[in-house]
């Protein structure tokens, strides 16, 4: 068996008072989809900022337990945060490009960020990742263009192109396609099987049927506890605890 992408141990998450995840125990194994459901409110965000060191940001906010990325504790003193975000890429809800950028700059931005500048590797990586993203084909010739003239699907495939960009080991989704029609959902879904060959993805979903076509594992949030973790057939099809049981049958919601 081979070691874990991602472990989380023992991992609460504090806003001032208020606990929004509760001991949670979770490992992920590279190249996979591992979905997150559960109802509004129960932790998903908040759990999925952890593993960004988003949280870092966020005043009041407090992270506890560990999170252990290919071996590395990602809260460990000396640990350079920055550095950190750069091997965990996310997506939001709401497509979120560079209003001010083109497409190709929206792409290669955190490269550059990085100092890369050879015009050659650029469009090398820019060409990579839209491939990557399905979305290559449909803005080859129109790279210098606004990002913002893209449609809402698109818009965020340019957003899965530029965290791509930057190789993460771990790409985290925020409920990607709550803002799209659903031909640009299935666009997304159709992605992920692919995307699973050059990262592992995380996906809060509140669609469960999302859940089920696209991931290998689910885990099951409820009022900030992980209930319930399996392979993703095993947790629609006989999840072992009732509360489960109860959400994917649709008996609340
Ligand atoms: N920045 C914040 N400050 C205080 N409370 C927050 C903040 N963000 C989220 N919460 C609370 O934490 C709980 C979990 O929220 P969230 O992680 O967004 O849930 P989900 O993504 O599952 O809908 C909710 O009760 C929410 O109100
Ligand atoms: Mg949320």
């Amino acid at each position: 068996m081979s070691t874990p992408l991602l472990t989380a141990q023992d991992v609460s998450i504090h806003y001032g008072d208020k606990q929004a995840v509760r001991g949670v125990n979770l490992s992920i194994e590279r190249g996979t989809v591992n979905a997150l459901i559960g109802p509004s409110g129960c932790g998903k965000t908040t759990f999925l900022r952890a593993i960004n060191r988003m949280h870092d940001l966020t005043p009041g906010a407090r992270v506890t337990g560990r999170i252990v990325l290919d071996g590395e504790d990602m809260y460990a003193p000396g640990v350079d945060a920055v550095a950190m975000r750069r091997r965990v890429g996310m997506v939001f809800q709401k497509p979120n490009p560079f209003p001010t950028m083109s497409v190709f700059d929206n792409v290669v931005s955190g490269l550059k960020l990085t100092g890369v500048r050879d015009r050659a590797r650029l469009m090398e990586v820019a060409e990579r990742s839209l491939r990557g993203a399905a979305l290559w084909d449909e803005v080859k010739d129109r790279l210098k263009t606004p990002a913002t003239g893209l449609s809402g699907g698109q818009q965020q495939r340019l957003c899965i192109a530029r965290a791509l960009a930057v190789e993460p080991e771990l790409l985290l989704m925020d409920e990607p396609t709550s803002a799209l029609d659903p031909a640009s959902t299935a666009r997304i879904e159709d992605l992920m099987t692919g995307l699973k060959k050059v990262t592992t993805i995380l996906i809060v979903t509140h669609n469960m049927h999302q859940a089920a076509r696209v991931s290998d594992t689910t885990s099951f949030f409820l009022n900030g506890d992980l209930v319930e973790h399996g392979v993703t057939d095993q947790v629609f099809t006989s999840p072992r605890d009732e509360r489960t049981e109860a959400y994917v049958t649709g008996r609340f919601g």
